[in-house]
């Protein structure tokens, strides 16, 4: 924490003065009272003279569309990279599609204000300054924005705005700058009401439209008041990082936020990580469908330079982006939760409901939610769009989908007849267990059902074996499904003795004609060739790892999770595995094994007390053994678990209960013994 004095004199005081006279209402109360009465209040209790208008009510209607540049450059930015941005947006057809900021984050300052205390951008990085830019973004009929912290420095440590607002808004405001990220860093303790109000008038005053994005993280509630004060937007969280357990924390931490959003003022769970490195395709379109129901800011932080087509695909694909800009601007909230499995919804201005069925979990399933959980019209029978895959089907009343592990279904859903779409039907995949040892048969149950209003008829089904692989299944040709029923199929399947290490995928085709169409159902999912497994006392550092997956960094072999010998409450180990909250390793055993001895805990390279975790040992899906919250400077926990039998051992770190910041767990020794 920066130590340094306030630049200004009393102001501390002053400030505290100003913030007990101001009414902290939650804004649904404000709104009922209407906007224009409360800043007439605000205005009469200030002390001081402001001739401050409110944010022009055209400004963010809908949540803001652009890109940042932080996620994917950071600190490594210059004039070229935000042209570049700029062309490629419109290129690629993300302008067209709604993109509009491109947004300057932190280091595109110089590192020290000019003669006359104006903020001046690095005369290296950005030799025609943010006026030159400004203009060539405003060519391409985009916009720009830029950021500042409302502290003495950014978060990089560069000049920032705290004490400087109105000089900065005016230079703001006259480079042509549309769009203020303003942070929360190097804050030296001022009220935050006082900061950011202070800036939002100051922008305010000079005339321009800026857009007023707060980015104070989450830590003041700021839901319950920033959008009073002037903000657009408002971080409800901490930094987003390109990994899925990152996105579901996130995702958490925006239950019970949903009333706090309206037209003009948006709750902000960070930018997208969409298209980054450490989410798959899938799990890139979860995270975009989520913010969509969340009616989240969309600022892609990825490269659009090279913009790939899958991830293009995700960004601009129009009736997704219609539910997070819809006119109504509800913010969906979370409306079923099972653990693994989560339904999200959002109402829309037309009266279409948005539903997103979520899996959480590392293996695929069946999630279901009825229709009269929502508020609809009654109808005969409900028009459920899939919005990815722009296809209809007409349900009786349930929507079920069968989805992948990390995967979403999302769909709209509205009214209708029986007659305007086929039956809702959903192939579910049950093999439990999705290990297919080399030489061994294996059996997987695919479940159809038909939750429409009228019969499926002609059945067949059809299994898509990986390559030289062979499936069978009794099944019988020509059957029928009426409405509210379904058929179990059992299918063996014979894993070729040479069959290769990994996923493979299968898929399982259902045909029908329904009201004399034909159509149809297919599902897919995968098995794996698992590595071979260990004969004799073995530490799982040598071994290689059915899947893993680490919160932050890269798992470390024989290393910390930052590649220092790993050491627990000053004792070194040489043997054993350095990971990071929320983690999950498993390996497979084939029953081979019969203990698993660990010492674990927090890695002495982190020197904070921020560190808290519990180890939980996991033998095929059941807890064997969970440790207490280790912290940091904490002995060592021993475990010495009984694993005979166990074909899946899965190591979990989750986190302590305090967010998985500086969560650094190492599983020393981690050795297997017959
Ligand atoms: C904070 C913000 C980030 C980013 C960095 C820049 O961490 O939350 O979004 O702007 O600062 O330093």
């Amino acid at each position: 924490m920066n130590e340094r004095k306030l630049p200004y004199k009393n102001e501390e005081e002053s400030l505290t003065n100003h913030d007990s006279d101001f009414p902290l209402t939650r804004r649904s109360v404000l709104r009922s009272a209407g906007a224009v009465g409360f800043s007439g209040m605000f205005l009469a209790t200030m002390s001081e003279p402001s001739e401050a208008h409110e944010t022009p009510d055209h400004l963010m209607e809908t949540p803001p569309m652009g890109w940042n540049s932080w996620n994917t450059f950071a600190c490594d930015i210059d004039e070229d990279l935000i042209k570049e941005t700029a062309d490629a947006m419109v290129e690629s057809g993300m302008k067209e599609a709604g993109y509009e900021y491109i947004n300057i984050d932190d280091c595109w300052m110089a590192s020290e204000r000019d003669e006359d205390g104006n903020l001046q951008s690095d005369p290296e990085t950005f030799p025609n300054g943010i006026e030159g830019v400004a203009e060539y973004v405003h060519e391409k009929g985009l916009k720009l924005g830029i950021y500042s912290s409302a502290g003495t420095e950014t978060c990089q440590g560069l000049p920032a705005s705290l004490g400087h607002e109105e000089q900065d808004a005016e230079s703001f405001a006259k480079w042509g700058v549309d769009y203020l990220k303003y942070d929360n860093c190097n804050n030296q303790g001022v009220d935050p009401q006082t900061r950011y109000k202070r800036m939002w008038d100051a922008l305010d005053a000079t005339g321009r439209d800026i857009v007023k994005s707060q980015c104070s993280w989450g830590s003041y509630d700021e839901w319950t008041w920033a959008g009073d004060l002037g903000a657009n937007l408002w971080r409800t969280t901490g930094d987003i990082t390109d990994s899925w357990s990152k996105i579901m924390d996130i995702l958490d931490q925006q239950v019970g936020l949903a009333e706090y959003a309206e037209p003009g003022h948006w709750n902000d769970p960070d930018m997208l990580e969409v298209g980054n490195a450490g989410l798959s395709a899938r799990e890139s379109r979860s995270h975009f469908s989520l913010w969509c129901i969340l009616a989240a800011p969309l600022l892609t932080g990825n490269d659009l330079r090279e913009l790939d087509e899958e991830t293009r695909d995700i960004l601009t694909n129009e009736e997704v982006l219609a539910i997070d800009q819809d006119p109504a601007g509800i913010q969906g909230s979370k409306r079923k939760d099972t653990g693994d499995y989560e339904v999200w919804a959002k109402p829309l201005a037309n009266g279409d409901i948005a539903v997103c069925l979520l899996n959480r979990s590392n293996t695929s399933g069946t999630i279901a939610i009825d229709v009269d959980e929502f508020d609809l019209e009654n109808a005969a029978a409900y028009i459920l769009r899939d919005v990815w895959k722009m296809k209809e089907v007409a349900t009786a009343n349930t929507i079920r989908a069968f989805v992948p592990a990390h995967g979403v279904a999302l769909y709209r859903i509205r009214p209708g007849t029986p007659s305007e779409a086929p039956p809702a039907t959903t192939l579910a995949i049950e093999n439990g267990d999705k290990i297919a040892s080399r030489g061994d048969t294996e059996s997987v149950k695919t479940i159809l059902t038909n939750d429409g209003r009228i019969a499926i008829q002609n059945v067949e089904l059809s299994f898509d074996a990986p390559e030289g692989w062979h499936a069978n299944a009794n099944t019988s040709p020509n059957r029928t499904v009426p409405p509210s029923k379904s058929i179990e199929t059992t299918w063996t399947i014979d894993v070729p003795e040479d069959a290769e290490v990994g996923d493979h995928e299968f898929a399982v085709t259902a045909t029908y004609t329904a009201g004399g169409t034909s159509t149809g159902v297919s599902s897919t999912d995968v098995l794996s060739v698992p590595p071979a497994p260990p004969v004799d006392d073995t530490y799982l550092s040598n071994h290689e790892w059915l899947e893993a997956t680490i919160g932050w960094g890269e798992i470390g072999l024989d290393e910390s999770v930052e590649a220092n010998t790993l050491t627990i409450g000053g004792k070194t180990y040489e043997k054993g595995i350095g990971t990071h909250a929320e983690s999950e390793i498993s390996y497979y055993l084939n029953g081979n094994v019969s203990r698993f001895i660990a010492d674990v805990g927090i890695d002495d390279e982190v020197d904070n007390d921020e560190a808290s975790v519990r180890f939980r040992v996991v033998g095929d899906g059941e807890t064997l053994t969970e440790t207490n919250v280790a912290g940091n400077d904490m002995n060592p926990i021993s475990i010495d678990v009984d694993i005979s039998g166990i074909e899946v051992l899965t190591l979990v770190v989750t986190d302590g209960g305090n967010g998985i910041n500086y969560d650094h767990a190492d599983w020393a020794i981690a050795e297997v013994r017959n």
